[in-house]
């Protein structure tokens, strides 16, 4: 088989990019490791950047999130029992959407359906060959058949697990990580949400941050630490914690009801750099991790959808490969800003394990000044709402 773009992973960036380039005339094959029934069935990121938004209209997407998501116009930060909102729109003219990353695939996919795209699921060993040469292709298994697709291009964007990083050869790839010492414990539940915009809320136990799917549906997080049995969260548990976490008036208001999905999450922070080596370009979790503070993750896999996707484009229209040739430091520019957005958010909202003293007065004084200071909050919401692509 031939293509012009092989994408491997079909993700929320692997599919958007097949729809754009499609919707372009560029004819794309995304490989998927998984079924897709696994791949809907993920619960992970709930808040998109207006620029996301944006992005997923222009691919022809934008009907049910704009019916079925929640636009907001701010969020509620809150420390040892008091809270404060910040405007994202009156600081910045700029809401953000809640509309979880759940919905996003399965507009995709049926995007993708209703375009006759090819997506070839449960695609095993997937393989990227040659890719610092002119005549790159990618291999497969499929159903004990192995199967062969040359291309012009490789889009990796297999998330951080994927192959297409590890195809870059170590003396090229440069890696920056930092691990943080706990995780998110996160349950989905079909209850009202407490609040009808997000409380991200710094406290002695821990963070906790209250979010929402819809009307009936809630997502909460507690700071745990990140090797706890998930068998130790009780459901009871789980709710006596965020209940402490919370500001008083939200923890009464607090409706609580059977967890539906519960699982523990690690964070961390990760650049690979660079992002394109011959003709394979990283995309998404490919290339970076953030921690969730702050809900980055998906919105820099759209961003980079979105440099990519004008490259590919000017390239194939146009001629000229300068885009391409750009992706990886346009991408970086705009990946490092909110890898630092996101770890700032953690480093002022998270209970460390060796915190001192100090650490603690500079900390509740970082929230205090956001919370007196206008400037600083336009800097925050500047960077929650997305910075511009
Ligand atoms: P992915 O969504 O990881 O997609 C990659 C795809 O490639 C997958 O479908 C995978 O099956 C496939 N794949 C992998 N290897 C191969 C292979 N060898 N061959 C073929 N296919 C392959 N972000 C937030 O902002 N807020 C959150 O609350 C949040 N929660 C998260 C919870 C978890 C458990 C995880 C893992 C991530 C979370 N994120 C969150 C991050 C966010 O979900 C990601 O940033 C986003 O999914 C990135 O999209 P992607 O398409 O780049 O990668
Ligand atoms: C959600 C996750 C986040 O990491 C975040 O900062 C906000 C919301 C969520 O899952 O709803």
């Amino acid at each position: 088989m031939r293509t012009q773009v092989c994408i491997i992973g079909g993700g929320p960036a692997g599919l958007l990019l097949s729809q754009l380039l499609h919707r372009a005339g560029i004819d794309t094959v995304v490989l998927e490791r998984r079924s897709r029934a696994y791949v809907l069935s993920r619960i992970r990121a709930g808040v998109l950047e207006w620029g996301t938004v944006k992005l997923l209209e222009s691919a022809g997407l934008g009907q049910r999130m704009h019916a079925e998501g929640y636009v907001h116009d701010g969020t509620y930060l809150a420390a040892q029992n008091r809270g404060f909102r910040v405007d994202f729109k009156a600081l910045t003219g700029t809401p953000v959407m809640v509309y979880g990353q759940t919905e996003v695939t399965h507009d995709l996919y049926d995007a993708r359906d209703a375009m006759d795209g090819v997506v070839i699921d449960e695609a095993e060993g997937v393989t990227p060959h040659d890719v610092d040469t002119d005549a790159p292709y990618v291999t497969y298994t499929k159903d004990g058949t192995e199967h062969r697709i040359d291309c012009d291009f490789v889009a990796g964007c297999d998330g951080y697990h994927g192959v297409s990083r590890q195809t870059i050869p170590a003396s090229v790839l440069r890696t920056f990580e930092r691990v943080y010492p706990f995780g998110w414990l996160g349950v989905l539940s079909e209850t009202p949400p407490v609040s009808h915009e997000l409380i991200y809320a710094n406290h002695a136990r821990g963070f906790a941050l209250c979010s929402m799917r819809n009307a009936n549906l809630s997502r909460y997080y507690v700071q745990a630490p990140v090797d706890d049995p998930i068998e130790k969260w009780s459901d009871d548990a789980f709710w006596d914690e965020l209940r402490r976490r919370i500001p008083e008036d939200a923890a009464d208001r607090l409706v609580t009801g059977p967890s539906i999905e519960k699982s523990i999450a690690p964070l961390r922070s990760f650049v690979a750099e660079p992002m394109r080596w011959g003709r394979l370009f990283l995309v998404g979790d490919a290339a970076h991790i953030v921690p969730p503070t702050g809900a980055k993750g998906l919105n820099l896999a759209m961003s980079d959808v979105h440099y990519l996707f004008e490259a590919l484009k000017t390239h194939y229209h146009d001629g000229d490969a300068a885009g391409i040739e750009g992706y990886s430091e346009t991408a970086l520019a705009r990946v490092w800003k909110a890898i630092r957005f996101s770890w700032w958010m953690t480093t002022t909202m998270h209970r460390f394990p060796d915190q001192t003293d100090f650490d603690q007065r500079i900390q509740e004084t970082e929230i205090d000044y956001l919370e007196g200071s206008e400037t600083a909050q336009r800097s925050m919401a500047e960077n929650y709402v997305g910075l511009p692509y």
